[in-house]
């Protein structure tokens, strides 16, 4: 059994996270851990915030804190909006915090200079003589040489949109102190993509190096980094900053130099693992999440992280050989990359207040209700949005009409003719051809889980309670039970057993897409425990947990439907706000 370490993208610490960002790269993770915990696999969910970088700086000095101060506020306050989606990280860290990370880093960046993947250079750069530093491309402005626009940043320009080299800036002033930059030779460090490409990311791209295999690339994914190595130029990995991991001391030029966020970014992954693995009194566990050919990596990001983990970080774990203690790391297995997700029809901005108050949206509706609603309406293949009517639909028409209609009737019947009790089944009933939709619907939720196919799950979900439905109609329980034949009541009270029996196969499916609804189904069937196990896949006929006579919980409403009024009174809030 492979184990399987998962990711997902470390969110800045530099402002809030908004639903798009949930639907992007968590929660479709969280639903793959907990399917994978469920089927007994062995699961590792790291995640925390990505606390460097020029955004981060220079928000904090915006906002006159430290960088620390800046980024610990963020930190918590994301972790919040995780919780009330109730994302089920093993560990959540942070690069500035986590006691591991900046040793890692740098012991990434020896090995890869030691191993001629990253060189130096050294460069005319930008600097302030009035705050004596070295001054990084967002800290400048000046006139774009490509079109004149005399408001472009450092690093574009956004009149015309082309990408800017610092350098090239003309009349650049420092964003700072408004002073006026002077240009000065300064050393920096470069990795070598192309020379990487060459000597192994290629083959492993494209599948030739059987000893590190992958899943088959998301369409979405594989045309951007088809294009991406194509053309491959070594990229910058140091510099002028703050705040940061200080490069290697021990190299000439280093001073004041910190390597580049996301070259330590994703070395967050790692080194959140060794901090796990320490706070659990095994410090050498990490290795074997990293370092051990039985580990499936995969890593859940939004589209604009494709290139950091298809080609750059993957790059850097090769470069690294088996220098580190004498073991190669794994490369990714899989990285399903979503598209973007909007919000009635813009891009979520939560400066502009285009987002959903998580306060208020979590004090009307529920973290199920949420996820399953994201989860209907996944950006996989294109682009997709979160509206307020799909919302209502989502949850009315589907979750509390199918699934919840289903327990209701189920459990409401049974409580009234049967006290509660699980019924007795005579086993006349034909449920091999009566319930072959349900089963292979119910079948397929995990199936599409483990192929990254949520919005699939969603659907054979829904497919599954459509089947059990007619089931229940076809039968007519309630008619059965109040005819004088024999026959008709046995036939009710097999009916009624098969229903619930289902109905408890559909509160381990439905758990990792919405788990704490999955629990209370579970205490309605009279086992507060809540769902442990996923069961059998292939032949789900579901064992009756629930044997005769076993007594049911107190029936309740699963979902609670959304009015009309409610819904237009979001909109209008929604509205409101950007007005
Ligand atoms: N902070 C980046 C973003 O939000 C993602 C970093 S992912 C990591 O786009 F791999 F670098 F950690
Ligand atoms: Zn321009």
């Amino acid at each position: 059994m492979p184990r399987h370490l998962i990711t997902s993208a470390l969110p800045y610490a530099n402002g809030p996270i908004h639903f798009g960002h949930v639907a992007g790269a968590y929660l479709p993770a969280d639903v793959y851990a907990r399917y994978l915990r469920l089927t007994g696999e062995e699961v590792l969910y790291v995640c925390g915030t990505d606390e460097h970088g020029v955004a981060i700086t220079l928000k904090a000095e915006q906002e006159g804190l430290g960088y620390r101060e800046y980024v610990d506020r963020w930190h918590d306050e994301i972790k919040g909006l995780f919780d009330r989606f109730q994302i089920s990280f093993d560990h959540w860290s942070g690069t500035a915090r986590c006691s591991q990370h900046a040793e890692a880093s740098r012991r990434f960046f020896r090995i890869l200079l030691d191993r001629g993947y990253i060189f130096d250079r050294t460069e005319d750069q930008w600097f302030s003589s009035t705050l004596d530093r070295f001054l990084p491309d967002r800290y400048l402005q000046g006139t774009c040489p490509a079109c004149g626009f005399d408001q472009a940043r450092g690093d574009e320009c956004p009149q015309c949109g082309s990408w800017i080299e610092a350098r090239e800036l003309k009349n650049p002033i420092c964003t700072l102190d408004g002073s006026t930059p002077e240009l000065r030779a300064t050393k920096h460090w470069y990795i070598d993509l192309p020379k990487l490409q060459k000597e192994g990311l290629q083959a492993w791209y494209a599948s030739e190096d059987s000893s590190r295999p992958h899943g088959p690339w998301k369409p979405n994914v594989d045309g951007y980094v088809q294009a991406m190595l194509r053309d491959l130029h070594a990229r910058p990995i140091t510099r002028d900053l703050p705040w940061g991991i200080p490069v290697p001391e021990e190299l000439e030029g280093s001073e004041g130099k910190v390597l580049y966020v996301w070259f330590d970014a994703p070395i967050g992954y790692v080194s959140a693992t060794m901090e796990w693995a320490e706070q659990k009194g095994t410090p050498e566990a990490w290795s074997e999440w990293w370092q051990d050919e039985n580990t499936q990596l995969t890593h859940f990001i939004g589209k604009d992280n494709i290139a950091f983990h298809v080609v750059v970080f993957p790059s850097m774990l090769l470069g690294l050989g088996n220098a580190w203690e004498n073991k190669r790391f794994q490369l990714p297995h899989n990285v399903p990359a979503n598209e973007f997700y909007n919000l009635q029809g813009r891009k979520f901005n939560t400066t502009a207040g285009w987002y959903l108050d998580n306060e208020h949206f979590f004090s009307q509706y529920s973290a199920d209700a949420a996820r399953f609603y994201l989860l209907n309406s996944l950006p996989e293949t294109s682009d997709s949005e979160f509206s307020w009517e799909g919302f209502q639909i989502a949850n009315n028409a589907l979750l509390a009409d199918k699934l919840g209609n289903f327990a209701s009737r189920v459990l409401k019947f049974n409580a009234k003719r049967f006290g509660s009790l699980v019924p007795e089944s005579d086993g006349s009933l034909d449920t091999d051809t009566d319930l072959q939709t349900a089963d292979s619907r119910l079948a397929a939720i995990g199936t599409h889980i483990a192929a990254f196919e949520f919005r699939k799950a969603v659907a054979a979900m829904m497919d599954g309670c459509d089947a059990l439905n007619q089931f229940f109609d076809a039968h007519a329980p309630w008619k059965l039970i109040k005819s004088s034949d024999q026959v008709n009541q046995a036939r009710c009270r097999a009916v009624l057993e098969r229903c619930l029996a289902y109905l408890e196969l559909i509160s381990r499916r439905m758990s990792p897409l919405c788990p704490a609804a999955a629990d209370r189904l579970q205490q309605m069937l009279g086992d507060a425990a809540g769902p442990t196990t996923w069961g059998n896949e292939t032949a789900n006929q579901p064992p009756a947990r629930l044997t005769a006579g076993t007594a049911l919980g107190e029936a309740d409403v699963l979902f609670k439907k959304i009015d009309d009024d409610t819904i237009a009174a979001e909109i209008a809030r929604l509205e409101d706000i950007v007005a």
